[in-house]
């Protein structure tokens, strides 16, 4: 047998243009340990509002090497972090990346998000061998950074919009919170989410779990710092399996995905709240074919759904893998085949959906 090759032509011109794009992306996939060096180092706070500064200062006030630091803000002027004044030899933060960069009350703040995308990208090699058999790699099996880098990206979303926007969009939810229900909050992590809540309905009492040991240890220290652990108590357990019953509201932020098994979820959850209870399913924003989320948040979130997301859910029971941008199409069927008869969505945000669930 012989076969025909077919001659394909290649513009030179589109190749350039491909080699010079991936040098930007090379250069933004290295940025990503440079925003955590920066922020481990504390030198985007020293920036912050101080004015332009040599490289020299800015070592001196952060305790720092000057020529780890000199190569660092070259880095940063080169990407438009920070900026140079070829005169003085001095950096100086923009006040908008001031706030992106060191406000953890902002909006937009951002060191998080580098932060799980570093922990991914650390552990990479792990998922390319499982890829070669599709087996999975759990959660908990992760570098600290993901799960530090989680909490600090979610938390800013979840700060911007928990109170003020997703719980009120829900029916009725705020008027019962204020009168002192039952809430769990599963796979919650380090528990961002469930401190926030706590601290809004000091009426209410809040049980957060997950299933890795370590996010709820850590929890469990949050919740003593932020003076609430009185009214939170944190345990370690699978989402299909977590304690208690009678529940007015269920929450689940950005893990359903991550689950093996998101339907025997769907179904403890449906067996532990009261009939008129409520299931608030925080999600990845995501359309429900692919070419709806071929865009950069559905970018980002496809990778992270290829590094974390994808392999936590192959390695438990089940192994659905949804992937974290599922839509709300698949959602809304996990949903129902987990007993629940009523689904919508509530709210959104660029980066995250938020359904609605009853019995
Ligand atoms: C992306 S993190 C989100 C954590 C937290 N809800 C937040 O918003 O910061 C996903 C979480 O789901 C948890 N998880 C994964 N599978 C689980 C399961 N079967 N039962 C309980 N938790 C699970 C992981 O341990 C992890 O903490």
């Amino acid at each position: 047998m012989s076969t025909v090759e077919e001659t394909v032509e290649i513009d030179g011109d589109k190749l350039m243009q491909f080699v010079f794009r991936s040098v930007g992306e090379v250069g933004a996939t290295l940025n990503t340990a440079l925003v955590v060096m920066g922020d481990k180092l504390g030198l985007y706070r020293a920036l912050a509002g101080a004015g332009p500064l040599s490289a020299a200062e800015l070592a001196e006030r952060t305790g720092t090497s000057e020529r780890y630091v000199r190569e660092w803000l070259n880095a940063q002027a080169a990407g438009g972090f920070v900026e140079y004044d070829p005169e003085s030899s001095r950096y100086t933060l923009p006040p908008e990346q001031a706030a992106a960069l060191t406000d953890p009350d902002s909006p937009a703040y951002l060191p998080g998000f580098f932060q799980i995308a570093l922990g991914a990208v650390l552990d990479s090699p792990k998922i390319v061998e499982a890829a070669r058999e599709g087996a999975g790699f759990g959660w908990h099996e992760h570098v600290p950074d993901v799960f530090d880098g989680c909490e600090r990206f979610f938390r800013t979303g979840y700060n911007a919009n928990l109170t003020s926007a997703w719980l009120p969009a829900l029916d009725g939810v705020v008027a019962k919170l204020e009168r002192g229900p039952a809430v769990a909050d599963v796979g919650c992590g380090h528990g961002a989410s469930t401190i926030l809540m706590a601290q809004a309905f000091p009426n209410s009492t809040f049980t957060g779990s997950d299933y890795h040991a370590g996010s709820i240890e850590t929890a469990r220290r949050r919740a003593q710092e932020a003076g609430v652990a009185g009214r939170v108590r944190f345990e370690t357990d699978p989402a299909a399996a977590y304690n208690g019953a009678g529940y007015d509201l269920v929450t689940t932020f950005d893990c359903l995905h991550d689950m093996g098994d998101p339907v025997g979820a769907a179904r403890h959850v449906r067996g532990t709240l009261k009939p008129d209870g409520t299931w608030m399913i925080v999600e990845p924003q995501a359309g429900d074919r692919v070419e709806d989320n071929l865009n950069p948040v559905g970018r980002a979130y496809y990778a992270f759904s290829t590094l974390l997301c994808t392999p936590a859910s192959l390695s438990q029971e089940v192994g659905l893998a949804l992937g974290a941008q599922a839509g709300e199409a698949r959602i809304g069927d996990i949903v129902r085949a987990g007993g629940f008869t009523r689904f919508r969505r509530a709210a959104e945000t660029p980066f995250n959906a938020v359904f609605e669930a009853r019995p």
